[in-house]
């Protein structure tokens, strides 16, 4: 009979150990119960998909849609997990499925077939390894790789995969369905030395906890798997928490607020200084920078950023400048563009940053912080030509063009109500929409023209790798001198 404990909420839950796992499976698809394992899966898979919805929507921060990776084990897991994939596309999500060993089964080759139908890329493990760590590739994964019924050690590719999950590889969140892969299915991680065990951080068990789930330490541990009738649950003394309104999953222990709050309290408990992390996602080798133009390179790393949806804005850089008495002052601008003469940007001519820039210099970095990857530059800088603004003053939207009107940037202004009022006498200056606001003369595009390009990689033990291109002056006609840095 199932076990029961109060430990994960003020209800008492039961968890089942491995035999129970497979008699309430029997059970359920016996003669008198008459369920199919594809009913079960799909209603397991959905269970999947709607915990991990309910604590990963599909809008991640800053608007992306959120890349959820599958990985599915070659039983009925990892069927779970396809049916999980599934649905997570159907909400929305920017799903990969990485499915190593297909059962060439109907169920399974059906579920197959509607992945693909669906345009749900299946990927092979040996790709994904070599695009890079998973956390540049994926916010959230689903780990459904080994169920209760799993015993033994992991064959490959399996082995490799749950290293790749292990905390020391540093992976995006792990949502695992039922029991978390290489966990024995009753003593959880108990029995293995720290880090050599997988620590998910949301747990969706099915039907009822497993043991292990009492070894479960992460932030989510929901249940899922609503059919369980009368019979199943009598015979085998199962108390489960109540599933709200039509939800097909149910939290277990503390709700969502509460799991914030704790993120909250343990943030406020954080130390700034034991903040860090390992650099892993790659290397820079001189044979693939040599004789290449570090424009170009620039443009090949800004695609990647773009493309790694790294941020909402991968564009914004830090712009370095220095007053007449050599004090430096940085800020953000967005880059507008970027072609072989060099970088731009578009600003208020007399701003604070204007007045700096007058000395002929400025220097920018940007860092992507998913690609572990910052560029640096510095160069000599000067306005791009007035029909450029132009052009690009009349792409932006009006109320931003009517904006570059009002402000006076950098100077002081007594309150928000001031700027208020100007921008309303502004909009009515040009409220006619037909005729076009002019640009006005002090805004403008800067152009700065590299001397100095350096590409830098994050790597373990602070010994990063930089690879720095330098020219004397910026004319086509200066070759471009490159060489590796001490990190
Ligand atoms: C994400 C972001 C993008 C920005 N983009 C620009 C920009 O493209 N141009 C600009 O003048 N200011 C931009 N700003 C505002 C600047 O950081 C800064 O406040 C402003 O330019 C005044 O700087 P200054 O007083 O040093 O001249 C941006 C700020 C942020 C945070």
């Amino acid at each position: 009979m199932a076990t029961t404990a109060a430990s994960l909420s003020s209800d008492a839950i039961s968890f089942l150990s491995q035999a129970d796992a497979i008699a309430v499976d029997q059970e359920l698809m016996g003669s008198v119960l008459g369920f199919s394992v594809d009913q079960l899966m799909e209603l397991a898979g959905l269970s999947a998909a709607c915990s991990l919805a309910a604590e990963y929507p599909p809008e991640a921060p800053g608007g992306l849609l959120r890349r959820v990776l599958v990985l599915a084990g070659p039983g009925n897991n990892g069927g779970d997990g396809l049916v999980a994939a599934r649905h997570l596309h159907h909400f929305g999500y920017d799903v990969k499925v990485c499915y190593p060993k297909p059962t060439d089964k109907p169920l399974y080759n059906g579920l197959v077939k509607q992945i693909s139908s669906l345009g749900i890329p299946l990927v092979a493990w040996h790709d994904l390894t070599a695009a890079g760590p998973l956390s540049a590739q994926a916010d959230v994964v689903v780990d459904a790789l080994f169920g209760f019924s799993f015993s033994g050690q992991p064959r490959p590719p399996f082995d490799d995969i749950i290293r790749a999950l292990l905390p020391g590889a540093s992976p995006p969140p792990i949502v695992s369905v039922d029991i978390p892969s290489g966990w024995h299915v009753e003593q959880g991680d108990s029995g293995a030395p720290p880090g050599a065990c997988l620590q998910p951080d949301m747990l969706v068990s099915l039907t009822a906890p497993k043991m292990c789930a009492k070894y479960f330490k992460g932030a989510h541990h929901y249940l899922g798997g609503r059919f369980v009738p009368p019979a199943v649950r009598d015979r085998f003394q199962l108390i489960l928490p109540p599933y709200p309104g039509t939800a097909m999953c149910v939290r277990i222990g503390g709700t969502a607020a509460d799991s914030n709050k704790a993120a909250a309290a343990a943030a406020a408990q954080a130390k700034v200084a034991d903040m860090r992390i390992s650099y892993e996602r790659g290397g820079l080798q001189e044979a693939d920078f040599a004789g290449r133009d570090p424009l170009q390179l620039f443009d090949e790393w800004f695609k990647a950023a773009v493309t790694g949806k790294v941020c909402e804005e991968p564009n914004a850089i830090s712009l370095a400048s220095t007053n007449t008495e050599g004090r430096p002052s940085v800020r953000v601008v967005l880059l507008k563009g970027y072609d072989q003469r060099g970088f731009v940007f578009y600003t208020n001519y007399a701003s604070r940053k204007g007045d700096d820039l007058a000395n002929g210099h400025a220097a920018f970095s940007i860092y992507w912080e998913k690609l572990q990857r910052q560029v640096r530059v510095e160069g000599v800088v000067e306005k791009v030509p007035e029909e450029e603004s132009t052009e690009y003053f009349h792409s932006r939207p009006r109320g931003s063009q009517i904006g570059a009107w009002v402000s006076s940037q950098s100077q002081p202004c007594r309150d928000r109500e001031e700027l208020e009022a100007r921008n309303l006498e502004l909009q009515q200056r040009f409220s006619d929409a037909s005729q076009p606001v002019p640009k006005p003369p002090h805004w403008g595009g800067y152009l700065i023209r590299p001397t100095s390009i350096e590409f830098w990689q994050g790597r373990p033990s602070r010994l990063h790798d930089r690879i720095r291109f330098r020219r004397a002056a910026p004319s086509d006609s200066e070759a471009w001198v490159m060489e590796r840095l001490q990190p």
